[in-house]
Formats: C-alpha cells, sequence, structure tokens
C-alpha cells in the first residue's frame, strides 16, 4: 500500500490492547489502579493523535470479560475511573467530531456508568470524525456467543446463514474489520479480543508499557503497517 509522507488515513481500522498498567505502577511501588491512572493519560494522548492525523476507526481494549477476576477493589476503581472518564471526556469528544461506541455486555455495570455509556453515544452518534470503539466487559468469545443468540432470536433459516451475516450480529458488524492490532506491554496473546474480526489483521506486540506508550511509538508502529505485504490468502 503506498502513502504520502504522514498521512495514515488509507487505515481503515486500528485496535488495541492496552497492556501493562498495572506493572507500571507495581515497578514503581504504586497500587495497579494508579498504573490505571497512569495509562489514561497514554489514552487521551493516542486518542488526540488519531484525531489529529485522520484516522478513520480507533478500538481500544479496555476491560475483558475475564477481568472480573481480579480485587473487588481493583474493579470497583476501574469502573469508577471508566465512568468518570467517560464523563469528563464527553463534551471534548463530542466537540471534536468524534463518535464514541462502547462495546462489550455491560450487564454488570452499576447505574451510573450505564448513564454516562448511553449519554455519550447519543450525543456522538451522529459525529463523522473518528468511530472511536471502547470495549468494556468485552471478550471475543461472549460477542460470538451473542451473535448466534441474536440470529437464532431472528429466526433465520439454516440456507441463510453466511460470513456476511454473522459479521453483521457482531460487535462492531456495521464497520470493516481490523487492519492492524497493536499489544502493548511485551505479552503476545490476543486475550480473548476481536477474535472474529483480528482474522486478517496485522499484529504488533510492543515491549513498552502502556502508560510509556507515546506517540512517537504509535506513529512508528502505523509507519510500519506499511512495509507488511498483505496478501489475504493470495500468492
Ligand atoms: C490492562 O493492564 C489495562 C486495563 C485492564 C485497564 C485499561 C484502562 C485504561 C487504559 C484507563 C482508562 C480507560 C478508559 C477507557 C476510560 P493490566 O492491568 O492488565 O496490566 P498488567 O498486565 O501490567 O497487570
Amino acid at each position: 500500500m503506498l502513502k504520502k509522507n504522514n498521512d495514515f488515513s488509507s487505515i481503515k481500522h486500528i485496535a488495541i490492547i492496552m497492556d501493562g498498567n498495572g506493572r507500571w505502577a507495581i515497578k514503581r511501588g504504586l497500587s495497579r489502579i494508579l498504573g490505571h491512572k497512569k495509562g489514561l493519560h497514554s489514552l487521551v494522548k493516542i486518542i488526540n493523535f488519531s484525531i489529529n492525523n485522520k484516522l478513520n476507526i480507533l478500538t481500544l481494549y479496555a476491560f475483558s470479560t475475564e477481568n472480573w477476576s481480579r480485587s473487588e477493589l481493583e474493579i470497583s476503581e476501574l469502573m469508577r475511573l471508566f465512568s468518570l472518564t467517560i464523563k469528563k471526556l464527553m463534551y471534548f469528544l463530542h466537540n471534536r467530531n468524534v463518535c464514541v461506541n462502547i462495546i462489550g455486555n455491560k450487564n454488570r455495570f452499576y447505574f451510573s456508568l450505564k448513564k454516562n455509556i448511553e449519554n455519550i453515544q447519543i450525543l456522538t452518534k451522529n459525529n463523522s470524525g473518528l468511530k472511536l470503539n471502547i470495549a468494556i466487559d468485552y471478550g471475543g468469545k461472549w460477542d460470538i456467543v451473542n451473535c448466534i443468540k441474536k440470529i437464532i432470536k431472528k429466526n433465520i433459516g439454516f440456507k441463510n446463514i453466511n460470513e456476511k451475516l454473522v459479521k453483521k450480529n457482531l460487535c462492531l458488524g456495521n464497520l470493516p474489520s481490523v487492519d492492524l492490532l497493536i499489544r502493548t506491554g511485551g505479552e503476545k496473546r490476543i486475550s480473548n479480543f476481536l477474535l472474529w474480526q483480528i482474522a486478517y489483521a496485522e499484529f504488533f506486540f510492543i515491549n513498552i508499557l502502556w502508560p510509556d506508550f507515546k506517540c512517537i511509538n504509535f506513529k512508528n508502529i502505523l509507519n510500519n503497517f506499511f512495509l507488511r505485504n498483505r496478501r489475504f490468502g493470495k500468492i
């Protein structure tokens, strides 16, 4: 794929597993939640970079279905952080034409988090700039099970089951598949993120903890993406 200098607009969909907040904090003798708060700074910087560089779709993994097995304290502090951040960033993101969508189960969220999610989604739904998806209480396996339930509920016959239909009934079904998946923090796994949607994504596993992840690291990855030879099964 050819591109002009610093023009990343041809990359349709970027997904990021923001890993390493806990280790960042523990290394400094701090509580894990301080790592998450520091991670929030990286998140805001990366969102700003994405807006300024006219990126199309950014999908961020903030909390997995498996993360419910963390300590009650960490979970409640994280949920509070999500809720406050969504409320705090709502008008900033709206004024910058960002369309925000929170994907995931959400059944176990407390009332004010649900309310703040609803508010930001309603406020920003017609915005035409960056599409920002944040996965909270999300799991790729949950997404697939949920998709099967939706299809059965619609009484769709066996003959009409195809890839297009499955995609449409998954989270992000109206968006192009992921082109580029980044995981910070050094681990080389997917951790139940967008299983279907990353079928042909290019993976970048980066040895930098999320709170230390800078715009220049992001930019280098985007530039590197153009060096990959994407064949989609062809020769
Ligand atoms: C993974 O690091 C990160 C999380 C579970 C939370 C991510 C949250 C943020 C970046 C802050 C706010 C986000 C939003 C959407 C408002 P980890 O805790 O698994 O780190 P570790 O692998 O070092 O333990």
